[in-house]
């Protein structure tokens, strides 16, 4: 294989490529992309743990033409972030989300099936896995209706601002986005009772303005909208499909071993990125300063170093939960919990509410993404 990027809707199965890269160049120089490829468990570990690595920039020296509010949510975004602003954007973005009260779906779900349901069929991606975890996080934080609206029909084109490559069209929807987005998202977290004493805290810890702090808040919740959106839709989707052709729905307890399961499996995020900050060695390859590093996570958990059998689905194996699907070390998702009981509970609700589910899909495209893996539509029929 030439090019460790590819669309995701062009492979059928991305899984054979990681399997034949990691037999054979566990970490290889891609030359088409001038980047390094990391496949093995192992190797993606160390690398993820590595202190002389950063997250690549994103939009140096604003060569995509973001306007200036649509510059100040990507400058702030914790995903994005290093060092010491990393510190204290994460630090920021686990207080707001400490303060998401726990609410139960089963009504948001409900609503979401039956607005769209049409001769007992629905499109799981679309009516459901796009706008339910979004709207438990929306919800939970006591977000109006008509606010909730305008966020989940933006979201698609505004979580266009994390990608590294941007075209004109994606650029123009961000910045005719972003500003109405950020005063939403503020006039009303400026309303609830975490606001201020989170700015005192942040404020008098790492002694920052307010406005600063203000600014971080209201960027990192439009990520976690962002996230809710991404890579919340493709746990659902992909869960889906795997308790279904694996027959592992009987119970609430084996529909999350399945969702974990299918987290290493057949994850909705496939890789992530680094830059070296300084010359090292991994295995007997040296990375040298500035070096980009693709780190391919999806591979890793078919790594059978790690992973008995690792191509075979086990909703039973010991270790399915050191997955490496939310990432590890300083940048891992501090959304990990919150993915699999969501999706867990969406599951259980589906086949306790239903008495017969049927896919109606036999074919899965997926969206052309080179990160993750994401069903464009999963039709099915449902029946009390
Ligand atoms: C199945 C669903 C999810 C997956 C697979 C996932 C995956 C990931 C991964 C791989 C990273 C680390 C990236 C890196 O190290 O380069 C990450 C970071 C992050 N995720 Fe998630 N995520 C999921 C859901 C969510 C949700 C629902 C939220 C928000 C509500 C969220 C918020 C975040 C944030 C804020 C970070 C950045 C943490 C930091 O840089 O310190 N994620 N996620």
């Amino acid at each position: 294989m030439s090019s460790s990027l590819f669309f995701q809707s062009d492979v059928k199965d991305p899984y054979s490529i990681y399997k034949l890269m990691l037999d054979k160049n566990p970490v290889y120089w891609d030359e088409t992309n001038q980047n390094w490829v990391i496949y093995s468990y192992e190797y993606c570990v160390e690398i993820l743990k590595n202190s002389q690595v950063e997250i690549p920039i994103v939009n140096p020296n604003n060569e995509h033409n973001l306007n200036d509010s649509a510059l100040q949510i990507l400058n702030n975004l914790t995903r994005l972030s290093n060092g010491i602003q990393h510190e204290i954007t994460r630090e920021i973005a686990m207080l707001v989300f400490s303060n998401l009260k726990s609410i139960a779906i089963d009504q948001i779900i409900s609503q979401l099936i039956q607005k769209d349901l049409s001769d007992n069929k629905i499109d799981w991606v679309n009516s459901v896995c796009k706008k339910l975890p979004i709207l438990s996080v929306l919800k939970s934080f006591g977000f109006e209706e008509i606010d909730c609206d305008f966020i989940i029909e933006k979201i698609d084109s505004f979580s266009k601002i994390m990608l590294p490559k941007k075209t004109e069209e994606q650029v123009k929807l961000i910045n005719e986005n972003a500003e109405k987005l950020y005063s939403i998202i503020e006039k009303h977290l400026s309303l609830l009772p975490f606001y201020k004493s989170l700015l005192i805290k942040i404020s008098e810890k790492h002694s920052i303005i307010a406005e600063e702090i203000t600014a971080m808040l209201i960027s990192n919740f439009i990520g976690l909208c962002i996230q809710s959106y991404d890579a919340g839709r493709g746990i659902l989707s992909n869960s889906l499909l795997h308790i279904f052709q694996n027959k592992t729905f009987s119970n609430k307890t084996e529909i999350e071993k399945s969702v974990i399961e299918t987290l290493r499996f057949d994850p909705p995020i496939h890789n992530t990125r680094r830059i070296s900050i300084e010359d090292f060695y991994i295995g007997e390859s040296q990375i040298k300063k500035n070096d980009s590093i693709l780190i391919v996570l999806a591979s890793a958990n078919r790594d059978s170093q790690k992973f008995e059998n690792a191509m075979d689905f086990s909703i039973e194996r010991f270790n399915n939960h050191e997955n490496l699907t939310f990432g590890i070390g300083g940048h891992m998702c501090l959304a990990k919990y919150f993915s699999i009981n969501l999706a867990t509970e969406a599951l259980s609700y589906l086949v306790n509410e239903y008495k017969t589910i049927a896919l109606l899909e036999n074919k899965i495209e997926y969206e052309p993404l080179i990160n993750a893996r994401l069903p464009k539509n999963i039709w099915i029929r449902i029946n009390n």
